[in-house]
């Protein structure tokens, strides 16, 4: 582990994929987040973790936030100019306002979302999930992201593997450990998917948080949050997007890619981009 983890367990306690255990004494990464965004699936333990990092960070709200739009302006470019109709959308936390399939289905209602996350809080809520139009359609995998054979193969039967797909993986990639090699992780999913097909990946960036900060909010949650959280440095995070080129205006701050006029103002500590396959 290095000083930009915070420990704990993302699947079994050895350290191998699996689902989570359904622990509400323990804070889980996907109801943080929904506390953050205003929602009502958390418990005590959550929002304790919440207000004691935002005690170091008081901008994580607006990171959060932040990042939820970028969902929304990502998903509107791939649906919209990209012309995408297929939608793998991994670390899909609890349903909030402007879920993938909602924010695609707007602007093509042929549109198809497979859904994954290996909460089983996120699992609970998997029906507002699966409220497709009848022109597409939706599917839900109770799936950890580190066993990408148990999200590929039942992905397929939704999505047609030899069309263009867009995979996103939004505030994801920073709870999977070095140890488990997140950069090899993308790289098999990404071989699934044809040229043209999309990523889209928002992760926490090391410099976009104060070293002294980081410590303090890794120390903080040491323990206390299910997942490790890992910052990365920009150019980590380039590196998942090896064998794409980068849209305009390339790996930038969440709040930076495409901004709607009138967004709110602020600093995110979050890096993303969106990438076309080769
Ligand atoms: C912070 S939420 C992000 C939700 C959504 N992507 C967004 O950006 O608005 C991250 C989600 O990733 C899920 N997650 C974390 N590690 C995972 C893994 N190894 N496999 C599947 N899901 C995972 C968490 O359970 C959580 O629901």
């Amino acid at each position: 582990m290095t000083s930009d983890q915070a420990s704990a367990s993302g699947g079994d306690a050895d350290g191998k994929a699996g689902s989570l255990p359904f622990d509400t004494s323990v804070a889980h990464q996907a109801r943080m987040y929904d506390y953050l965004l205003g929602g009502k699936d958390n418990y005590a333990a959550d929002r304790a973790a919440v207000e004691a990092g935002l005690k170091f960070f008081p901008d994580m709200a607006f990171t959060v936030r932040a990042n939820r739009a970028f969902l929304g302006r990502a998903v509107t470019y791939l649906a919209g100019e990209a012309g995408i109709r297929q939608f793998l959308d991994i670390g899909t936390g609890i349903p909030a306002a402007g879920n993938t399939h909602q924010v695609a289905q707007a602007i093509a209602p042929e549109s198809r979302v497979v859904y994954v996350d290996y909460d089983p809080i996120v699992l609970a809520h998997a029906r507002a999930l699966l409220t497709s139009g009848e022109a597409g359609a939706t599917e839900y995998l109770d799936a950890d992201l580190r066993d990408t054979g148990a999200i590929l193969e039942p992905a397929s039967r939704l999505l047609d593997f030899t069309k263009p797909v867009a995979v996103t993986m939004l505030a994801i990639l920073h709870s999977i450990p070095d140890a488990d090699d997140p950069h090899a992780i993308v790289a098999r999913v990404m071989d699934a998917v044809p040229s043209g097909s999309y990523l889209a990946i928002s992760h926490a960036g090391s410099e976009l948080l104060d070293p002294e900060v980081r410590r303090s909010l890794l120390g903080t949650w040491n323990g206390k949050v299910q997942q490790q959280l890992v910052y990365r440095t920009r150019e980590q995070v380039a590196r998942f997007f090896d064998g794409t080129d980068l849209v305009e205006p390339g790996l930038v701050r969440v709040e930076e890619w495409r901004p709607d006029p009138g967004s709110p103002e602020g600093h995110s500590a979050g890096w993303c981009a969106v990438g076309r396959k080769r």
